[in-house]
């Protein structure tokens, strides 16, 4: 099972299992990291699953309209922006860190 680096805010790092198929947020919720709200469940509509992905920015498909719109709304959108509930874990996903972007 693919492991995915979570960046907590306070900078701790904590290594989450994330089962191929579900969402990084999913993954980062079902460890218990209860920092990132994931308000919406996953429906692309919140934005409060904002991440920062740290490594292999590339490693996921490009976002698609609503998820960049909705990050337009984040103070703290970066380059490496993504939300969490829109990446899908695969088995090449060993590895990558990602960074729990601060509150808005
Ligand atoms: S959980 Fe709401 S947009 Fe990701």
């Amino acid at each position: 099972m693919p492991k995915i680096t979570v960046i907590l805010r306070d900078g701790d790092r904590q290594d989450v299992d994330g089962a191929v198929g579900i969402s990084v947020m999913e993954a980062i919720r079902d460890a218990g990291i209860d920092e990132m709200l994931a308000l919406c469940g996953g429906c692309c509509s919140c934005a409060t699953c904002h991440v920062m992905i740290e490594s292999a920015a590339d490693a996921f498909p490009p976002m698609g309209e609503d998820e960049n719109d909705l990050l337009d709304s984040s103070g703290h959108r970066s380059g490496c922006s993504r939300l969490s509930c829109q990446l899908i874990v695969a088995d090449s996903h060993d590895g990558v860190v990602v960074r729990i972007a601060p509150e808005d």
